[in-house]
């Protein structure tokens, strides 16, 4: 069984195991998983966020009240979005305080709210395992139908000899697997439906080790993608060079030039639901490449450029009733009469407007876009990952397919 599109938080406290955990994260995530880290304060001093950012690629959640960014409630977001949560390692301090109910922090909060049952990694010294309380709150959370990967006797950072040591992340990955293939699966909005995402920028060659390009780093395709396979869609993603790696799951096609991504793309729009170009392709190319390196020489050169061919108004202009097409429209001024203008002119069925800032825009982590659904007003969305904002995108897909 692939955990290919399948959503799940894991959740740290803070123990010695913590050191563990970026392995299981590498398993789920090269296995095909959504995964959204989340930390308590006392995990953080064991081991950095940034490490489980990598192995997630995504941002970690650690506080309920963040003063730097806009998060109302997700608590319950996390908490709905999660098929399953993990919590490895689960303190002594953790666990006793889901077993009461209490909700003091981000993760205890989601856990709280979370309405199927968990999957627990205890980690502790042996005498806090043993502990009449600790076990009296996993006996009571076992009661609940929460499932345990216990602990296990072996060597400990604290020298105690006992039951107490994190099981490794190979047996509670399998225990992942297990739990999820046990739950039903809920039909997934997109099931059955293709789509197809455009990413990165594209590269137009001047000579043989020159070309023009842009900014581009592919974040929000690459998201695109995997919001889509979240919700079921059999997810095709073409892509210019870029040093992501493709969400598995995604057919990948990988491209270098804007003829190229024109050929990929015309070659696959036939047998797709919604096409979403969200690459930027260059809108000019050299008129001819050098085949050599042209030499430097004091005289300066000059670059005649010609115009490449417009993918979105070339295929929107023939598509099927059935298809949607959104397009992307990154713009410095008079953003939304831009917009709207490529909507009708390039016969798009919605536009997703962005601005280039410190935080939105070309290679950033957040975005802040308006998406204009055809015939309907502009709506403005507030500062988010590109993940979620591509969850967002990827519901309006579904509502209008
Ligand atoms: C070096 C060190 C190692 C610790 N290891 C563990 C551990 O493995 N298990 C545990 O239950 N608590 C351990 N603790 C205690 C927890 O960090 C402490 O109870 C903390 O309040 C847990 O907070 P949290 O449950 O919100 O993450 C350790 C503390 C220190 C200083």
């Amino acid at each position: 069984m692939s955990l290919s599109g399948r959503q799940l938080v894991v959740g740290l406290s803070g123990g010695v195991s913590c050191y563990k955990v970026p392995n299981l994260v590498r398993l789920l995530y090269k296995d095909g998983a959504s995964v959204q880290v989340i930390m308590t304060a006392a995990a953080t001093k064991f081991i950095t966020p940034l490490t489980l950012e990598s192995v997630s690629q995504q941002p970690v959640a650690v506080k309920m009240f963040p003063e730097d960014e806009y998060v109302a409630t997700r608590h319950i977001d996390y908490s709905d979005w999660a098929e399953l949560i993990i919590i490895a390692p689960a303190t002594a301090n953790f666990m006793g305080k889901i077993a009461t109910g209490i909700s003091d922090d981000l993760l205890t909060t989601v856990v709280t709210a979370h309405r199927n049952p968990i999957l627990i990694a205890p980690a502790m010294n042996p005498g806090m395992w043993e502990n009449p309380v600790t076990q009296k709150n996993y006996n009571y959370l076992k009661e609940l139908g929460h499932k345990f990967v216990d602990p296990v006797e072996g060597e400990m950072a604290c020298d105690h000899e006992g039951v107490g040591r994190m099981a490794e992340p190979e047996e509670i990955f399998e225990a992942i697997k297990a739990q999820l293939s046990s739950l039903k699966v809920k039909k997934k909005s997109l099931s059955g439906k293709k789509v197809l995402i455009t990413a990165g920028p594209t590269r137009e060659k001047i000579d043989a080790v020159r070309f023009i390009s842009n900014y581009s780093s592919g974040k929000m395709g690459y998201a695109l993608a995997q919001a889509a396979i979240e919700l079921g869609a059999e997810t095709t993603l073409i892509s210019g060079p870029s040093s992501l790696a493709p969400p598995s799951g995604a057919k990948f096609i990988p491209i270098e030039s804007t003829e190229q991504l024109y050929q990929a793309v015309t070659k696959e729009f036939a047998n797709t639901d919604c096409l979403i170009m969200a690459a930027a392709p260059s809108d000019f190319k050299p008129e001819n490449e050098a085949s050599e390196k042209i030499k430097r020489n004091s005289n300066g050169l000059k670059l005649l450029l010609q115009p490449t061919v417009d993918i979105l108004k070339s295929l929107s202009n023939g598509k099927r009733k059935s298809q949607l097409v959104i397009g992307f429209a990154l713009e410095t001024s008079d953003a939304i009469a831009n917009a709207t203008k490529k909507l009708n002119e390039k016969n798009l069925d919605a536009i997703v407007v962005n601005k280039v800032s410190t935080t939105t825009g070309f290679n950033t982590d957040s975005n802040q876009v308006t998406f204009i659904a055809r015939n309907n007003q502009p709506e403005q969305w507030k500062l988010m990952s590109k993940l979620e904002t591509s969850r967002k995108i990827l519901e309006k897909v579904s509502s209008m397919i």
